[in-house]
């Protein structure tokens, strides 16, 4: 099977990775890629934002499925071009990945479908300030559209919440503005594979979205996840029901084609688990832990997805954990500094101990940091505390003090359950 992966970051190296491993695999291009994936996939100098000029590299080169890595080509509308020349695809059309490319459209959806959400007033500034009012100032103010985890701020007093709407107002898609009430509890992401009709659960897995230990400092794209996260059965079984049936009935009854990833990001409240947001592909650094942990072909899985054939309820997984490490250059998310000196080499041959890319770049020998979050170190063990080890272990074989790494992945998570 002849295979384009759209995407150049830690998440498509993983996915290059799982693919890889599939015996249907002849072939496998990635555009742009990037060269910490040379070695699985060949690179294509393709814009993934440009819906034509993907549907006829697909056409022209005999690609028999596209999956697509990013949010930003779904939104652009590649999927729709691509099916419509006839290939299948791996990713949500315009129509599905609005779940995602604007929260107030998402919002709606949930609300409509009784999926359980926050409370939420949607608007334009006015609105906004007299929602932030409403609540206390004790809320989360959100930009519509895509942005990149910036668009969220959580808030604590009616000075924060009122300066909150003002900066975000103007990057807001529309200039709509979301004020939701202030949600508490542990975070957990939940991914589901749909094909349109059906839909099989990912394991579980929990991102770290702060810059420094302790959940301080400001969001970034995510500095480490684990997975999976030890759930008692009662409440994955309440989160299937309230949430993943709810969606599924509501994108069938909105007349929604929806074929790829399902993100929700959820927050155990006290009221039960409550959803967040929506990504319409896989999440980020959690697709590095997730992907070595199924005990499944991912082609197969795309494939079935791709062409409504979806074979299962949930994904199986095998036994232990998985937890990724993200290493980030200095000055990460402001400003990061490039050309910190890598050695994903002095990992190799570890036991346990995978190595997925996402901002760096060869120079001649070497390899240099050349992004915001540069690679990822994923540990697998038999439990969270031994994946764990196994991550932190090999870190400093990888990354020096030029680079920056949280030292507390997965450790709050570490002989609990959720319940
Ligand atoms: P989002 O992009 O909507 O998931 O928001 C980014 C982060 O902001 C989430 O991971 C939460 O930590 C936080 N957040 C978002 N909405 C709320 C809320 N209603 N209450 C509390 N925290 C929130
Ligand atoms: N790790 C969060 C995300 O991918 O949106």
């Amino acid at each position: 099977m002849k295979v384009l992966l759209l995407g150049s970051g830690g998440r498509e190296h993983a996915m290059a990775w799982a693919l890889a491993k599939s015996p249907q695999l002849s072939k496998l291009w990635a555009a742009p890629g990037s060269d910490g994936m040379a070695a699985l996939a060949e690179r294509v100098a393709l814009d993934p934002l440009d819906p034509k000029a993907v549907a006829v590299f697909c056409r022209e080169h005999g690609v028999e499925l596209l999956i697509v890595g990013p949010e930003a080509p779904l939104a652009a509308g590649v999927a729709d071009a691509v099916r419509a020349a006839g290939v299948p695809v791996f990713g949500p059309g315009r129509d599905g990945a609005r779940l995602e490319s604007s929260k107030a459209f998402a919002k709606d959806f949930m609300l409509r479908h009784g999926l359980p959400t926050a409370k939420a007033r949607v608007g334009g500034m006015k609105d906004a300030l007299a929602a932030v009012r409403e609540f206390g100032g004790r809320c989360a103010v959100k930009a519509d559209g895509l942005a990149g985890g910036k668009g969220v701020v959580v808030c604590a007093s009616l000075a924060e919440a009122e300066a909150a709407v003002a900066s975000l107002a103007s990057t807001a898609a529309g200039g709509t503005l979301l004020v939701e009430e202030l949600l508490t509890g542990p975070e957990i992401s939940m991914m589901a594979v749909l094909d349109g009709t059906r839909y099989a659960l990912l394991p579980s897995s929990q991102d770290h979205k702060r810059l420094l230990d302790g959940d301080q400092g400001p969001n970034t794209g995510g500095m480490g996840a684990l997975c999976p996260v030890p759930l008692k059965p009662a409440l994955l079984a309440r989160i299937k029901a309230d949430i993943f049936d709810r969606a599924l009935a509501g994108l069938k009854k909105d007349g929604l084609d929806f074929r790829g990833v399902l993100y929700a990001g959820l927050m155990l409240t006290p009221d039960g688990p409550k959803t967040l947001e929506f990504n319409a592909r896989l999440g980020d650094p959690e697709t590095q832990a997730i992907l070595p942990m199924l005990d499944a072909d991912f082609l197969s899985l795309c494939l079935d997805c791709a062409q409504g054939a979806l074979r299962m309820e949930s994904v199986p997984a095998k036994p232990g954990s998985a937890v990724s490490i993200v290493v980030a250059a200095e000055g990460y998310p402001e400003s990061p500094k490039p050309g910190a000196v890598l050695t994903p080499e002095g990992a190799a041959g570890l036991d346990g101990v995978l190595v997925f890319h996402a901002g760096t770049k060869k120079d001649g020998a070497r390899w240099l940091a050349s992004g915001g979050r540069v690679l990822a170190v994923v540990g697998l063990g038999a439990d969270l505390a031994a994946a764990r080890e196994r991550a932190y272990s090999a870190l400093p074989r990888v990354a020096g003090p030029a680079l920056r790494w949280r030292k507390d992945v997965a450790a709050k998570m570490l002989g609990r359950i959720l319940a």
